[in-house]
């Protein structure tokens, strides 16, 4: 499986799952730029990497919420990287906020929405006449099983990786006459990132309940997306695929 001579964008790439996913990707020889919001210096360290491996990396800010920053943000990787051919909707806020609906402040729902949701329409928006121009193109996009099975005190983020299943599906369809497929990839829970955010008594019961009794290697995760980017999954798209261990399976 290769990847080379493609452009991927990896949103959310000043994560602790968006760094191993661009890392990833890199080293099946594809281009990456990855976007930081509130911390651009840890998209432009992952993109240091990444030239480290020999490709070329771009690590850019973009509040995927913000419709111009977007566009001048795909503009720009597009000048110095070329269009981008793999977009990978992985940014994501509210993933370990627990407040339940009575006491969820709507600014907390509205912000959600905006960065999960909307972040990922604008995103997809911007990238894809260029993949629609090219006759080819990948978008991935992370959802979650709080999104298939509902998270206690978790509605807005809940409602939001539930929707990017729907947006998933509507996409594949649009795309599918232009050779671009787009697939959601529903995580159980990762070694990294913001599962570590989570108090150590909650991993602990996660982590139980998840049949393979461990959290995801991020690689684990990295290589199902770099799959989904690569021609040799020219022949799936709209699929909603779960990476979790069999997090969402019936044990006891
Ligand atoms: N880790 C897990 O076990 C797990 C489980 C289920 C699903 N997921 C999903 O996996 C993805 C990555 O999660 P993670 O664990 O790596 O979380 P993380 O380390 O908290 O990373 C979140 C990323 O989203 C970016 N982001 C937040 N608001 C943004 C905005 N307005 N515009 C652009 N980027 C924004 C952050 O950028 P800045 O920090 O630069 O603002 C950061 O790069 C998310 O979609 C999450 O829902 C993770």
């Amino acid at each position: 499986m290769s990847l080379e001579g493609k452009v991927a964008l990896v949103t959310g790439g000043s994560g602790g799952l968006g760094r191993v996913h661009g890392l990833v990707l890199a080293r099946l020889g594809c281009d990456v730029a990855l976007t930081g919001n509130r911390n651009l210096e840890k998209a432009e360290a992952v993109a240091g990497e990444i030239r480290g491996l020999g490709r070329r990396a771009l690590g850019i800010k973009m509040d995927v919420s913000d419709t111009g920053e977007v566009v001048s943000g795909v503009a720009k990787i597009a000048g110095e990287l070329g269009p981008i051919e793999i977009l990978v909707n992985n940014a994501a806020f509210g993933i370990v906020r627990a407040t339940t609906i009575i006491k969820m402040e709507k600014s907390d729902w509205d912000r959600d929405l905006a960065v999960n949701l909307t972040g990922a329409f604008n995103t997809i928006k911007a990238v894809m006449p260029g993949m629609v121009e090219k006759g080819w193109g990948r978008i991935v996009n992370v959802s979650s099983v709080t999104g298939t099975m509902g998270g206690f005190g978790q509605c807005s983020y809940a409602a939001t990786k539930a929707g990017l299943i729907g947006l998933t599906k509507t996409i594949a369809l649009e795309g599918a006459r232009n050779r671009i497929t787009c697939n959601a990839v529903v995580l159980g829970v990762f070694d990294g990132g913001s599962f570590y955010e989570v108090a150590e008594p909650f991993r602990e019961r996660i982590i139980k309940r998840v049949a393979m009794k461990r959290a995801g290697d991020p690689e684990e995760l990295s290589n199902v997306i770099a799959f989904l980017a690569s021609e040799e999954s020219s022949y799936v798209t709209g699929e909603a695929i779960v990476v979790g261990g069999g997090i969402d399976l019936f044990t006891f």
